[in-house]
This record gives C-alpha cells, sequence and structure tokens, in this order.
C-alpha cells in the first residue's frame, strides 16, 4: 500500500470511528481494513499485497501435529471460537480467553492459548498481570492506538475480564517462538490477506533485505491454524544482532527491563519477543502512537534511536532466550 492510500484509510477510519463506533466494532476482525500511521514504515505493519500469489486453504476437519484434538475449519474460523490445541500444557482459562457464547473477540484467537500471538499481534506470555492491564488500559483511552484490533477490542471488554484475562497470561511461560536469521538476501515473500502472514512468493528467489526485518511462519498452515508450536523465522540484515547488543549494552534497557532482559516488576519482558513487534513498538514510541503515563521512559528512550537502531535491537531481543 502507498504512504498516500495508508493516509486515506487512515482519515477513512478516523471518521468511521467518530461517526460510529458501533461499525469499527463490528470491523475489527482479522480482516479488517488496516492502515499505517502515516510516517511510519509500512514493513512493520504486515499490511497485505494486492497481489495473493497462494493461499492457504482452511477446509474440512484439520488437526495439529502431536494434538489429540480435531476441529471443523469453520467453527474456529473467525476470532470468537479459537482452538485448544494443547489444552493440558496451560491452566485453565476464563471464557475471555477461549471464547464461547456472547464471546466475540476472545483473547486466544490472536495470542493463542499460549499467549505467543503472531508477529502482527504480540506475545504476552508470562508479561506482568499489571502490565497487561495498563495497555488495555491506554488501549482503551487511545493512549496506545491500534484502530483496527486493540484499539475497539478494549472498548467493549469489561473490567473483569481484562483483570481475568492478564492473571491467566502473565501465569504462562513463553518458550522460542522465533529463530532469528542474518541474510543479505532473504527469499522473495508477499504478504498474505488470510492471517496477514508473510509468505515464500511461489516463483522462488531472493531479495535485498534493504532497512527491514522480514517474519515468516515456518508453516503457513499451522500458523493459520494457531498451532502454538509451530513458530517464525525473522530474518533480518547482516550485523544487526552484534549492533543491537551494542546499543542495549551498559544497562541502557537492563536497568528497567531487568538484568536478563526478561522484565523486572511492572516493566515487559524483551528477551525472545517477535523482532517484527518490536520494531513496530519502538516507532511507534518514537512517533507517538504508543503513549501514555507509563510509556514516558520509553518515549524518551526511543526518540534517540535511529531506523537502523529500532531494526538493530529488534534483531537483538528476539535472539535472546524468553525464559
Ligand atoms: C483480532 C485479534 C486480537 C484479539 C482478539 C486480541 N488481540 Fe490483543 N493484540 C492484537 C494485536 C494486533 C496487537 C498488537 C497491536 C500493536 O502493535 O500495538 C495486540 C496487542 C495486545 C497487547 C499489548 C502487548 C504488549 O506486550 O504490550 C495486550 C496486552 C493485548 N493485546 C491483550 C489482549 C487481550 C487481553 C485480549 C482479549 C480480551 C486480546 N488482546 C485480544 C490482536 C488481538
Ligand atoms: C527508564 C526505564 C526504561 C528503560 C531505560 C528502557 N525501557 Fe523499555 N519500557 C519501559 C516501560 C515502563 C515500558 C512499558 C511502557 C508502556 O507502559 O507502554 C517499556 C516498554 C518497552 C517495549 C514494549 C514491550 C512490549 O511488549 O510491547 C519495548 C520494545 C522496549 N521497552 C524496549 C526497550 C529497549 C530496547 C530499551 C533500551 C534501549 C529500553 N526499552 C529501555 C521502561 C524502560
Amino acid at each position: 500500500m502507498s504512504r498516500r492510500t495508508a493516509r486515506i484509510f487512515t482519515s477513512l477510519t478516523a471518521a468511521l470511528c467518530a461517526l460510529a463506533p458501533v461499525l469499527m466494532v463490528r470491523d475489527a476482525g482479522a480482516q479488517a481494513v488496516l492502515a499505517v500511521p502515516a510516517g511510519l514504515p509500512d514493513w512493520t505493519f504486515n499490511i497485505p499485497g494486492k497481489d495473493q500469489p497462494t493461499a492457504v486453504k482452511i477446509e474440512g476437519i484439520i488437526k495439529a501435529p502431536g494434538s489429540a484434538k480435531q476441529y471443523e475449519a469453520t467453527k474456529i474460523a473467525g476470532n470468537a471460537n479459537p482452538p485448544d490445541w494443547f489444552p493440558d500444557e496451560h491452566p485453565a482459562a476464563p471464557k475471555v480467553v477461549t471464547g464461547g457464547q456472547g464471546v466475540r473477540f476472545a483473547c486466544g484467537s490472536c495470542h493463542l492459548m499460549s499467549g505467543q500471538g503472531h508477529s502482527e499481534s504480540a506475545d504476552i506470555a508470562g508479561m506482568p498481570a499489571a502490565y497487561i492491564v495498563q495497555q488495555m488500559a491506554d488501549y482503551k483511552s487511545g493512549a496506545r492506538k491500534d484502530n483496527e484490533r486493540m484499539g475497539p477490542i478494549s472498548k467493549i471488554v469489561s473490567d473483569d475480564d481484562v483483570r481475568a484475562a492478564a492473571e491467566y497470561f502473565s501465569s504462562l511461560k513463553p518458550s522460542v517462538f522465533v529463530n532469528v536469521i542474518q541474510t543479505a538476501t532473504p527469499p522473495r515473500t508477499f504478504i498474505a490477506t488470510a492471517g496477514r502472514h508473510r509468505q515464500l512468493l511461489p516463483g522462488g528467489g531472493t531479495e535485498p533485505i534493504g532497512q527491514r526485518i522480514l517474519e515468516v511462519p515456518d508453516d503457513p498452515f499451522r500458523t493459520e491454524i494457531r498451532d502454538p508450536h509451530s513458530g517464525f523465522t525473522a530474518w533480518v540484515p547482516l550485523g544487526s544482532v552484534a549492533k543491537g547488543e551494542q546499543l542495549a549494552a551498559d544497562g541502557k534497557c537492563t536497568t528497567c527491563h531487568g538484568a536478563t532482559l526478561k522484565g523486572k516488576g511492572e516493566v515487559p519482558r524483551l528477551a525472545g519477543l517477535q523482532p517484527l513487534y518490536v520494531a513496530r513498538q519502538l516507532f511507534d514510541f518514537r512517533f507517538g502512537s504508543r503513549g501514555g503515563e507509563s510509556a514516558a521512559a520509553m518515549k524518551s528512550a526511543a526518540a534517540k534511536l535511529s531506523d537502523d537502531d529500532i531494526i538493530a535491537l529488534s534483531a537483538y531481543l528476539g535472539s535472546l532466550p524468553p525464559a
């Protein structure tokens, strides 16, 4: 999508938002129109391309490797009834997470029952409960902007449900979910409409990475059926992991995020988060689309970062063990 189209979408969204909040909520599904805040790099937002050379087909009875469960594809489509492939791997989850009658946006549908989510959403496994509650409040107030997903969702979820979801996700233990690979020439990819994931172009070939981070599911089918055992590969520019480590040196990030960057008090874990997600957040802090009181420290930290610094820090953090 061009910057200009993105801007038109932004103003369209703003207009719709003002006129009909109900309409916005109805549109907050996986297929909602997406907008990149003007001035931010669109590769961090996974905006589907116009050309869709191939599509993953989710049909009939589906299964995930290693799971005893099976689902009818149509029953788990959308965001209200996510599959729970490995119920023995997590404690009992509240209804706002699992979905069911009366729930339109079950947290487990985008963040997975494991909490680790995909690169276009967020990994919230083991995050401090108070942090999750604070972020929901910031999305609700608009201090943190995500007009298509968390903005509308945060406005319809009750405080009790937010607390229950926060307690559930904070009790989960994250595992390695992304493999960071440094390369000058990753495979050619496109961003698929379904699931908003980057996928390999059928024709093959490679392209220069440029100033970007590209993330692809290791298995697009398993990612799309929300298999929490199937992770991602992130291609990052050569040398970016070491550069990121240097930028984070001397306690620049550990002071607040903990000695091993796994979080401290109410400050979130950074280790093992998806690089594409981290880059998006750092751009958002720098740009101002992620604000609020608790973000003040990050706003000033991010203001000093160049685009290259953001890419390097994201690559480095993604390469660290999350637990
Ligand atoms: C339709 C998909 C979808 C659903 C359903 C959903 N989320 Fe999200 N969530 C997202 C996306 C996309 C982001 C990343 C937005 C961004 O980049 O700021 C996100 C981000 C978040 C974050 C910020 C994470 C961080 O580390 O700062 C929290 C917290 C969160 N969601 C909680 C929830 C809770 C609780 C629920 C259930 C009530 C929920 N989400 C349901 C898509 C979803
Ligand atoms: C003075 C304390 C402080 C320092 C130093 C700091 N952070 Fe943060 N960071 C925070 C706080 C507090 C938050 C939560 C912000 C919010 O509530 O929105 C945060 C959030 C983040 C997030 C978002 C995480 C998520 O799950 O969405 C990223 C990414 C991040 N910091 C990266 C960094 C990096 C990289 C550095 C070092 C260059 C750094 N931070 C240094 C306090 C700090």
